[in-house]
């Protein structure tokens, strides 16, 4: 698919360590007194892009509190159902199967839309719309990431949205050729954990080759030691 053409433009953003690991938690206090949060959010703010995309376990930071569903409720239809008039910026979460809550309609500011599939429960659907949150149909049982991106673009009428994580749902939008650009923020930080998330965790078996080339875009050293690089991600080779 041409980027632009027929789904946004897709820049996947993240902090990482030197080795590649995505989960701040484990860093403490940056060197020089940083902080990783901020230190994302500033950076992903310059793009100026109104909307991100991410996967459940990243989403689940975000959502509400958990409550319990009601056990009957009417059938609702499996149509998509995006907020009028169309918000000016989007959070925007997978949620295959119904597993996310929200008692609010925006994180930040910016209007909650899950990627759902049609196996959600119709208690699932009237608790997203008594909650004021948006929702697109991107699969029967499985999500379609290509039919979101398509959704996306038409129905969100955006140009251009940000991946922000975590490893598993990059690594998925990466398999997919649906990842134009990398934004990487580099901590001056190891992780060294064995098994802990990195920037794309590809699904399936390992692979015996790599997952795409790069050509660098551009190299920026920010204030403590940390290395900004923005990638055009190029052919991806064929995976044994
Ligand atoms: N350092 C950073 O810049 C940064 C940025 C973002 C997140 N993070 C961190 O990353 C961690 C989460 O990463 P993660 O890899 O465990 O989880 P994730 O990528 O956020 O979410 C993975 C989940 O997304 C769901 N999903 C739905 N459709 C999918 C598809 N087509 N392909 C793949 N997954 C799909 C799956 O959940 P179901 O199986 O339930 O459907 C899957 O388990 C968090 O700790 C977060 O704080 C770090």
């Amino acid at each position: 698919m041409k980027a632009g053409a027929t789904r946004p433009y897709v820049i996947c953003h993240m902090c990482t360590t030197i080795d590649g690991k995505i989960l701040s938690a484990r860093w403490g206090r940056l060197p020089g007194g940083g902080d990783a949060a901020r230190l994302f959010e500033r950076t992903a703010a310059s793009f100026s892009v109104p909307a991100w995309l991410v996967g459940t376990t990243t989403m689940k930071e975000f959502a509400g509190r958990n409550v319990r569903l009601p056990t009957s409720v009417r059938r609702i239809a499996r149509t998509d159902h995006v907020a009028k008039p169309l918000p000016k910026s989007f959070a925007i979460g997978a949620d295959a199967r119904g597993v996310l809550r929200f008692q609010h309609a925006d994180v930040g500011g910016d209007h909650v839309v899950l990627l759902l599939t049609e196996q959600v429960s119709d208690a699932y659907l009237a608790h997203l719309q008594s909650a004021g949150v948006s929702y697109l149909f991107c699969g029967g049982r499985a999500l379609s990431l290509p039919t979101a991106l398509r959704k996306i673009g038409a129905q969100l009428k955006l140009r251009r949205l940000m991946l922000e994580g975590g490893g598993r749902f990059n690594g998925a939008m990466l398999q997919a050729r649906l990842v134009d650009e990398i934004s990487q923020v580099i901590v001056p930080v190891v992780d060294g954990g064995v098994g802990v998330t990195s920037v794309f965790e590809l699904p399936g078996t390992t692979s015996t080759r790599a997952a795409a080339t790069l050509r660098l875009l551009s190299h920026r050293a920010l204030p403590g030691g940390v290395e900004w690089l923005r990638y055009r991600v190029l052919q991806q080779p064929s995976r044994a």
